[in-house]
Formats: structure tokens, C-alpha cells, sequence
């Protein structure tokens, strides 16, 4: 069980190999057994392929290309981000694009990387996660759990996986294109078999030791 824990990285760059709606179905059974304050299990998730997949790609990327985003259903982080979170982000972003030959100046290469959030990586599935409008903090930590087995339950079953906050900037077409009436848009992840030739798929961001995220209490 650790070790499959410790192999689940971001995957970031996919064989066009589709997945079988069958194990989708078996890893998110399995998901479905994350605890939830008194079971009430909100969570939620609409699996898109083919079609679907690509209506919602080129609706996001024609808006980013023209620069538009829309307000993404709640605020992800603490604003002003506190410093140590902001140099460990710094960190992984400069890292990611030196895997990806990206010069830090280069602004247009930049952001040809972020857009390829919007394209889910080229990954064959693309999940959304959401829950009820108005969802509180408590919804949010359950629907974590949720997501956190669906990530191990695909590295079990050999697949790579990514969870996308990026894809919250465009909440209002999601909801239209998936007809997510009063659903808030949580969360979407690129779902497939990871192209491991990839650079990109290699990254393992450093993580604290444990000393540095517990206090022990006796
Ligand atoms: C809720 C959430 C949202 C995320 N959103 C994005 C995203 O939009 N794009 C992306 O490339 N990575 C995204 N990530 C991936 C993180 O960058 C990644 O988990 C972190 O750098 C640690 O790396 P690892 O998961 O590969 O160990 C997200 C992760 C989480 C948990």
C-alpha cells in the first residue's frame, strides 16, 4: 500500500490508449469507500471521453486563446500565499519547465504549458469532480478523500493520473457543456496511460520530512 502511495505522481503527458470503462468503473467502486463525515459521500465526478472530451477542449481552448477566463465556483488557497508555500511552488514550477526546456523568460512558451492543462494533457478520459452549490469545507475534505483513492485506485490499475485546478477557470462552460445545473466545479483530472518517455512524466516534486509537518504529542 505505501508503494503505491509513494509512486503517484502527476502525470502530465499521455498515450492516446483508451481506457476501458470497466476499470474506471472498478477504481472508482473502490474510490467510492473513502470515509465521509457520517457517510454522506457528496461527492460527484462525470468522466468524459471522445466526444464529449473534445466539445469541452475546444471550448476551454478557444477562450484561453482569446484570453478570457471565467471566476473559478471558490478560492483555492490562502491570498497572500504563505511564504514557504510560495517558494515550494516557485520551486515546482521552475523545475517542471527545466524537464520541458522551458527558459523561465520565455513567456510564450509558458504559457503554451498551462494551455496544455486545457487539453488534458492529451489524456483519453478527463474527470470532473464536483458537488452541490454551496458546498462547505467539510464537502471539500471529503471529496480530497475521494480523489486521492481514485488517483491510487489508477496507479494500481497501471494508469497515470493529474488533478487539475487549472480547469476551474472555465467552470461556467464546464457546467454548460456537461449540464452540471447548480453543481459546483471542484476539481477535473487527466486520466490515462502515462507516456513514459516523456521528460515531463519523471518529476517528483521533494516532499518535507515528517518532522517538518508533525508535532508529536505523549
Ligand atoms: C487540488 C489539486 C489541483 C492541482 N491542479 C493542477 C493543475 O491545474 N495543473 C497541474 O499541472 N498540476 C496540478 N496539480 C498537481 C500538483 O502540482 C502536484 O500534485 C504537486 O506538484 C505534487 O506533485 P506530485 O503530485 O507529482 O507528487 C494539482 C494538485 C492538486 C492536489
Amino acid at each position: 500500500m505505501s508503494d503505491i502511495i509513494t509512486q503517484r505522481h502527476c502525470k502530465r503527458a499521455f498515450l492516446n490508449t483508451p481506457i476501458k470503462n470497466q476499470t474506471l468503473e472498478t477504481i472508482l467502486e473502490a474510490a467510492g469507500h473513502a470515509a465521509s463525515s457520517k457517510n454522506t459521500q457528496p461527492w460527484q465526478v462525470a468522466i468524459c471521453t471522445n466526444k464529449t472530451k473534445n466539445k469541452l477542449i475546444d471550448r476551454m481552448c478557444k477562450k484561453f486563446d482569446q484570453n478570457e477566463f471565467e471566476q473559478p465556483d471558490y478560492h483555492y488557497s490562502l491570498d497572500p500565499l504563505p511564504n514557504e508555500f510560495k517558494e515550494r511552488a516557485r520551486a515546482c514550477g521552475y523545475a517542471l519547465y527545466k524537464l520541458k526546456g522551458i527558459d523561465r523568460n520565455d513567456n510564450t512558451a509558458r504559457v503554451a504549458h498551462f494551455r496544455e492543462n486545457y487539453t488534458f494533457f492529451g489524456a483519453p478520459v478527463a474527470m470532473i469532480f464536483h458537488l452541490p452549490m454551496g458546498s462547505q469545507r467539510g464537502n471539500f475534505l471529503d471529496m480530497g478523500l475521494f480523489m486521492q483513492n481514485v488517483m491510487l485506485g489508477l496507479v494500481a490499475h497501471g494508469l497515470g493520473s493529474c488533478p487539475q485546478f487549472s480547469i476551474c477557470s472555465y467552470s461556467d462552460t464546464i457546467r454548460e457543456t456537461l449540464n452540471l445545473k447548480n453543481r459546483m466545479i471542484v476539481c477535473g483530472m487527466a486520466v490515462g496511460v502515462p507516456d513514459e518517455s516523456a521528460a515531463v512524466n519523471a518529476f517528483i516534486p521533494s516532499r518535507q520530512k515528517v518532522h517538518e509537518f508533525s508535532t508529536w504529542h505523549t
